[in-house]
């Protein structure tokens, strides 16, 4: 049921954002800290203060879209009844919602030409992969067209492949079979229209647009032609080709779309293991590369993937690239200033002042979490002004300290400058040695080690920052943000920046979530997760994350979908949908077998929800979604619900 705000019953002179702030308020008053495993009391006032209103992290939720729903009182914000775990191969929405598929890997884009066709057994070579859609879908969003909620852009990553069902014989062994790999990577830009209820791709379309891990693009900011970045094939150390692993995403207000270079590592290795001197420098080693062969076999096929041939090809990986969705000749530019990490997603907001802030998490057990402050400030239209914000400003990393008290799960942080100004980083030889090598100086400055930070997001009303903390089987030393050893359930961890500004450089942080399993005996109670987590919603490993503009917090799961042991009773991986006032978690949506649900995005008026289903089928157990004797495929899902109304409601 969707609720409205009843302007009858507000008082008078009181605007329905004023009076959305009131119950924030009120509710936040009443608020006690739930743990039931008592230990200690709420983060009071955590979020009464700041409601500053000038938030753009929900997803699709750009600030003043066009018919965008009012702000619905916190109370009421999750009116969806929940849904059990399943384990089939299929997928479940709550009721009163369809799910639908779109635009499958493999899907053509264009109608005549290599790729109009898909047949289905792995047999396409790389010419036809280019032009249909990748593999591995995960982040996503919507961008209207003339702030349309029935026709848009559908932009999403690729984030890797399956070789097993990418290829008849499940491995890549021709120098076409990599060219493919490469192919299924990268980025889709699809146009996508509605009609008769129904959502298709437009194909033909000239805003169709396939990025793939051999397309040309820029090397922009602070390192951009640094000696670091610099190969045979490129001195200037600016063009290279290709982005790869591109896991979570993020979108600018000023209309581009940003895709993040996560486990770039694995694309890099080395066929001479007979070579004696043969051996990693510290950076390769700090980042992941392999010192032999990889499994994706690149290497064996284009000299740059081969880190003896090139040692700084893998450097040129590790971005947030910049792209234009709607310039199909766009080159996409890789931002250096943001920094070389596994990068998870990207998620905006404004500060007070006007600058924009980017917040960003490096997936590694006991990495770290980021910020980044543009020098210039966002202009709402004037795309000169917008268009390189990026390529200047300051990289920060987050320190959590346990605050006034251990054991309680909140207190308070810092952000580290990674400048030359800063004392710590004097070893470092310039701004461009600190962005290469991000890991490096973060370890230096002393950041906390997180439990592999996933997607971050901004409330859209309030700008307090959410993070998924996915698990961290190998942590041992605890602290209150990192709270169990041996994690394998993972947290969502929240905060507040001081004065509620995004450039602020101290915040107040809580845990939103410890996820857990109560349907089990747990020899340690945290295990059993905080008391928002109950029979009927555990989950483990929360990783993709996002806000609607209305205020719900929106959970997917990449965790463990054996459904027993001390998973049991978890099933498939999920969706999950919290009130971050009531800390309430109902689950939404569950996936098929063997994936991991991943990226999501609403239309302006929230009444589509577009979110990817990720390797279906990973271990040999998917037929989905055609079923019979088909080849799993990763693929959207389309969400709406049946009354027409708004998502979660
Ligand atoms: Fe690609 Fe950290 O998930
Ligand atoms: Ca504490
Ligand atoms: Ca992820």
């Amino acid at each position: 049921m969707k609720h409205e705000i009843d302007s009858e019953n507000l008082p008078t002179n009181t605007s329905p954002n004023e009076h959305f702030q009131t119950v924030v308020n009120r509710a936040v008053s009443r608020r006690g800290f739930l743990l039931k495993t008592g230990v200690g009391a709420a983060a009071v006032g955590f979020l009464s203060a700041g409601l500053t209103g000038c938030g753009g992290g929900g997803d699709g939720g750009e600030p003043a879209t066009p018919g965008t729903p009012a702000p619905t009182p916190p109370g009421e914000l999750l009116g969806f009844t929940p849904i059990p775990t399943d384990t089939a191969d299929r997928v479940t929405v709550a009721p009163g919602y369809t799910a639908s598929v779109l635009a499958p890997w493999g899907t053509p884009l264009f109608t005549t030409g290599p790729g109009s066709n898909w047949v289905g057994d792995g047999s396409e070579d790389a010419a036809a992969q280019a032009r249909q859609m990748g593999d591995n879908h995960d982040g996503i969003h919507y961008f209207a067209i003339a702030g349309k909620s029935d026709e848009g852009l559908l932009v999403m990553n690729h984030e890797y492949t399956n070789v097993q069902y990418l290829f008849t014989n499940g491995m890549v062994d021709s120098l076409d079979d990599a060219n493919k790999d490469l192919n299924a990577h990268g980025v889709s830009v699809v146009h996508i229209k509605r009609s008769g209820g129904a959502w298709n791709i437009v194909r033909d379309s000239l805003l169709n647009r396939r990025i793939t891990g051999s397309t040309l693009m820029q090397l922009t900011g602070p390192a951009a032609g640094d000696a670091l970045l610099q190969t045979s094939a490129d001195p200037t150390g600016t063009a290279v080709f290709g982005t790869l692993n591109n896991c979570g995403n993020g979108w600018t207000p000023w209309g581009t779309y940003l895709t993040c270079e996560e486990n770039f590592n694995q694309y890099f290795g080395t066929t001479d293991t007979a070579n004696p001197g043969q051996v990693r420098d510290a950076n390769m080693v700090r980042y992941g590369l392999a010192s032999g062969t990889t499994a994706r076999r690149y290497e064996t096929y284009h000299d740059r993937f081969d880190w003896q041939k090139e040692p700084n090809e893998s450097n040129r990986f590790g971005w947030i690239v910049e792209i234009d969705p709607f310039d199909a000749s766009s080159t996409p530019k890789k931002r250096t200033a943001l920094g070389r990490i596994k990068h998870e997603n990207a998620a905006y907001a404004i500060a007070a002042d006007g600058r924009v802030v980017i917040y960003m998490g490096d997936d590694q057990a006991n990495d770290y979490i980021y910020k980044f402050v543009t020098t210039g400030h966002y202009i709402a239209g004037d795309t000169v002004n917008n268009r390189n914000l990026l390529d200047s400003g300051t990289l920060y990393v987050a320190r959590f300290n346990d605050g006034a008290a251990t054991g309680d799960m909140m207190g308070t942080g810092e952000w580290l400058p990674m400048t030359t100004a800063n004392p710590a980083l004097a070893g470092f030889a310039s701004l461009a040695d600190i962005l290469v090598h991000t890991r490096q100086a973060a370890d230096a400055l002393g950041a906390t080690p997180m439990d592999r930070p996933e997607w971050v997001t901004v409330h859209p009303q309030t700008n307090e920052v959410y993070v998924t903390l996915t698990n961290n089987s190998g942590r041992a030393a605890t602290d209150d943000a990192n709270p169990r050893p041996a994690n394998i359930y993972g947290q969502i961890v929240r905060w507040r920046e001081a004065g509620g500004d995004a450039a602020a450089l101290t915040f107040e942080w809580d845990i939103f979530v410890l996820a857990g399993n109560p349907t089990i005996a747990q020899a340690n109670p945290l295990d059993r997760g905080t008391s928002n987590v109950n029979v009927d919603n555990t989950f483990n490993s929360p990783d993709g994350l996002g806000f609607d503009s209305a205020g719900r917090l929106w959970i997917q799961t990449d965790g463990n979908y054996s459904n027993a042991g001390r998973y049991a009773n978890q099933g498939n991986n999920q969706m999950l949908c919290a009130n971050p006032v009531t800390r309430e978690i109902r689950r939404f949506f569950v996936g098929p077998v063997e994936c991991e649900v991943t990226g999501l995005t609403f239309t302006p008026d929230h009444k589509t929800l577009f979110i990817n289903i990720q390797h279906p089928g990973e271990g040999g157990n998917s037929h989905w979604p055609e079923g019979g004797s088909a080849l799993p495929r990763s693929a959207t899902i389309v969400i709406t619900k049946d009354d027409g109304g708004v998502i979660g409601t």
